[in-house]
């Protein structure tokens, strides 16, 4: 190498750092903009802002004074990468000033502007208590996926219920998925949750026309292989979890809406019409302690529907087939069906001596998907609902008590804006996991 080319070489570094050096001057961010708050509670608020290209994260601060002296712990300086934040543990009726700063590596943006908050009174916080503590007379269920079993989830099962219920993972697609191959991975893992944690655990639901896997509708084998198929299923299931699960769903939706006949299932076609009947003796063979339950939805409105099923009890009844309980599900909505109505049908089941399972609550307040955000009247509504079916709960006799159990945690979590292809707020608690009123109506209901 000659001086020419060290300086051929020394002019190429020079012009290379140079232009990284214009690269970096040549980054600027721009001034963030907090563009809503939300989820504004006592305690508690969110808020949303733009995001600024070439941000790397946004330092979030607040204060209780606007111009950002008197920060607030632990809030002075909160680095994140997302284009939300949401404050927590914060005084009730409390005026905050909260800015945002995008950041790249040393480069800071000018702050937002500073957005005034002020926090709730106190007054507009629903009460914590544990729905299970107020319950004494029957358990409190609460719908779970091995998915949420941990953080605030799992803070909130303990607190509140003493039962769970799997909402699909002890369903048959589930738990026998190919013939002849068991899958128990997540079944196993909810009923050891439910063990560890002193709670009790509902199964959910040996056999649904909805829940059947492939092969099992499309089953190859005669008539009678496919019986004892069902057969096996049903006693290998109930066996395994022998004197650890309190109660069985055996048989789910099995009767048609309105028209007094079975639902035209791959069961009823291949078993007949006492496939219901032989699927609670496999279990009560399988298991004679666990308490055994027929399960449908819209048994406290459809009076041909619960008619079907009182005849079903009855027949179980005089012929001696196990049938210890039955399960309104109660799918309901804020508007319907009334007080009355409930009772009536709750009282129709509960004179017949069995134990009555409120299985899978949740109370729409959009069915009409006239709303696209919940307003207050509705959650007063969806209170005042709550209420009702916990007052008729509770006011059953107490040998036909079993449980109340509420179909999912959070309203964001509930199966019901899938359902009915629109917006709703089914649930107990908010997607920030805040009480809602509905939360509050079932502790008035046991007043
Ligand atoms: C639903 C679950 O909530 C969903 O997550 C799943 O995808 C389908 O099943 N009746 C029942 C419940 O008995 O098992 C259903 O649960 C809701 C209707």
């Amino acid at each position: 190498m000659n001086t020419k080319h060290i300086l051929v070489l020394f002019a190429f570094l020079l012009a290379f750092t140079s232009c990284e050096e214009n690269k970096e001057r040549s980054i600027t961010l721009a001034q963030p903009e907090i563009y809503n708050v939300t989820n504004l509670k006592a305690n508690s608020f969110k808020i949303e802002y733009t995001q600024i290209v070439n941000a790397q994260s946004y330092e979030i601060s607040l204060a209780t004074d606007e111009s950002f002296t008197e920060l607030v712990s632990p809030y002075e300086s909160v680095s994140v990468k997302d284009d939300n934040y949401s404050f927590t543990d914060l005084q009730a009726n409390q005026t905050y000033y909260v800015r945002v700063t995008a950041e790249y590596q040393e480069l800071r943006s000018e702050s937002s502007v500073a957005e005034k908050v002020t926090t709730l009174v106190a007054d507009d916080v629903e009460p914590d208590t544990a729905l299970k503590e107020v319950a004494e007379s029957f358990h409190v269920g609460m719908a779970v996926i091995t998915e949420r079993l941990n953080g605030t989830h799992h803070e909130i099962y303990q607190r509140e219920y003493n039962q769970i219920t799997a909402e699909w993972e002890m369903k048959m697609n589930i738990m026998y998925p190919t013939e002849g191959r068991y899958d128990f991975t997540a079944a196993d893992q909810l009923v050891d949750y439910a063990e560890a944690n002193g709670m009790r655990i509902h199964g959910h639901a040996l056999i649904w026309h909805a829940a059947t896997p492939t092969w099992v509708e499309d089953f190859a084998g005669t008539d009678e292989e496919f019986e004892t198929m069902v057969e096996d299923y049903i006693k290998t299931t109930v066996s395994r979890y022998k004197g650890r699960i309190v109660s069985w769903d055996v048989v789910n939706e099995a009767v048609n809406d309105s028209n007094g006949e079975l639902r035209n299932t791959v069961f009823l076609q291949r078993m007949g019409a006492d496939y219901i009947q032989k699927c609670f003796q496999w279990a009560r063979e399988a298991d004679p302690d666990v308490l055994l339950f027929y399960n449908d939805y819209n048994l406290c409105w459809d009076q041909t529907k619960l008619g079907t099923v009182l005849n079903l009890i009855d027949d179980f009844q005089t012929n001696n087939v196990p049938l210890d309980g039955v399960g309104f599900q109660m799918h309901i909505s804020y508007n319907g069906p009334s007080k009355a109505r409930i009772a009536e049908n709750t009282k129709l089941v509960t004179d017949k001596g069995v134990l009555l399972h409120y299985s899978e609550l949740d109370v729409k307040v959009n069915p009409d998907n006239d709303i696209s955000e919940l307003t207050e009247e509705r959650a007063f509504a969806q209170k005042d609902k709550v209420t009702e079916v916990v007052e008729i709960y509770n006011a059953i006799p107490e040998g036909s008590k079993f449980a109340l159990t509420i179909w999912g945690l959070r309203d964001n979590e509930s199966w019901i804006p899938n359902q009915q292809g629109h917006a709703d707020w089914a649930l107990f608690y908010d997607e920030d996991f805040n009480i809602k009123k509905a939360h509050t109506g079932f502790l008035e209901g046991l007043e």
